[in-house]
């Protein structure tokens, strides 16, 4: 690479768009909104721009990507190509950056490669660090809760990593609120507390406010929220049916055509109209509402394109609700 392609990131990238937040009661601060490589990022996806969306992102103030080691497709290649564009790009930056990464779906053949046991978890984040080409990620989760492992055994793995020095903090993603509960007694004995719990929120999905929220706040540990656009379902681009490359159109993804139902697209349609009314899209819309519950430190969006990274940082441009927005959101929930 000659020295004139080499990327020089925006020096006002702390002073635009993007807020910070301490992630539950840590000294780590996230940015509002981090950036997702669930897809987007694989082997199956345009490169070019996976890149540009990534410098994109660093250059209006994300700091925070999120990966786990099967995200692709195929599994490991999110991994793969973001470890080749930070060393190739960012390398000079590593220290402005919050990498987080998981294990705990399936990865790979055999009893070792899926669930929460010790055997599989340390394997797995020696096999992310060597696809992203890193020493240490600043936060490992266990992804899910597995039944067949005790959570001490699992938490046990993740103090462990923290201990090793190969992850900065830990935190847990998925865990029904009992489960959680055990899980950080036990991180915060065994000495390395609970970083944060990554749910899935959105107007669409709003389980973890009975009980994930509350007991996240009494133990201060912080809140990420996941699939705040339900996968683009809280977009416009189904309103009129499904348009050719939206993730429910590609074969490999996770949103499947048979979950846009007519009776769906009803209640779409009537989330874009309050959307408009308060002079935003419905993804904007989508993702200011994931902040009206205080206690959501950072909301994680995947994009396809620059184009909606550029549309949804512009989001928090207003995440101020009246109650009546927020009933009748509820409402259509
Ligand atoms: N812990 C877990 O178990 C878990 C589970 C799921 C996700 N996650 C994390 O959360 C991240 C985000 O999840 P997600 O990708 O499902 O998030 P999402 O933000 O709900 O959906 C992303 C998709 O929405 C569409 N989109 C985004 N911005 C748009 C805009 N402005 N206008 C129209 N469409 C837009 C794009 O779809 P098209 O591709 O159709 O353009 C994009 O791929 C993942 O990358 C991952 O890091 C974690």
């Amino acid at each position: 690479m000659s020295d004139k392609d080499k990327y020089e990131a925006n020096p006002d990238r702390y002073t635009n768009t993007v807020g910070y937040n301490f992630c539950g009661k840590s000294g780590l601060q996230l940015p509002q909104i981090s950036l997702g490589l669930w897809h987007n990022f694989g082997d199956v996806d345009d490169k070019n721009e996976a890149l540009k969306m990534l410098k994109y992102a660093f250059d209006h103030g994300i700091t925070h990507f999120d990966l786990a080691n099967n995200y692709g497709a195929p599994y490991g290649s999110a991994e793969k190509n973001f470890g080749k564009m930070l060393k190739e790009h960012f390398s000079s930056y590593r220290d402005e950056l919050v990498i987080s990464s998981k294990a705990g779906h399936d990865m790979w053949q055999g009893p070792y490669g899926n669930g929460g046991s010790r055997k599989y978890l340390m394997a797995s984040l020696d096999q992310s660090l060597k696809r992203m080409k890193l020493d240490y990620v600043d936060i490992f989760y266990s992804h899910r809760y597995d039944p067949e492992t005790p959570v001490e055994e699992t938490m046990g793995a993740l103090s462990d990593m923290v201990k090793q020095g190969k992850a900065l903090y830990v935190g847990i993603s998925k865990y029904p609120e009992d489960k959680a509960r055990e899980a950080y007694r036990i991180l915060r004995k065994n000495g390395t507390p609970c970083l944060i719990y990554q749910g899935r929120y959105s107007i669409l999905s709003r389980d973890i406010e009975y009980e994930v929220l509350p007991l996240a706040k009494e133990e201060g540990v912080g809140f990420i929220a996941f699939s705040p656009l339900a996968q683009g379902l809280l977009s416009d681009k189904y309103l009129n049916g499904i348009p050719e490359n939206s993730r429910a159109a590609h074969s490999y993804g996770f949103l499947k055509k048979e979950q846009i139902t007519s009776e769906l697209v009803e209640r779409l349609k009537k989330l874009n109209e309050i959307a408009a009314g308060r002079g935003q899209t419905l993804a904007q819309m989508a993702l200011a509402w994931c902040f009206h519950q205080q206690q959501v430190n950072s909301v994680i969006v995947g994009t396809s394109s620059v184009k909606q990274l550029q549309d949804n940082l512009d989001a928090l441009k207003n995440i101020d609700f009246t109650d009546d927005e927020l009933w009748r959101i509820g409402e259509l929930g």
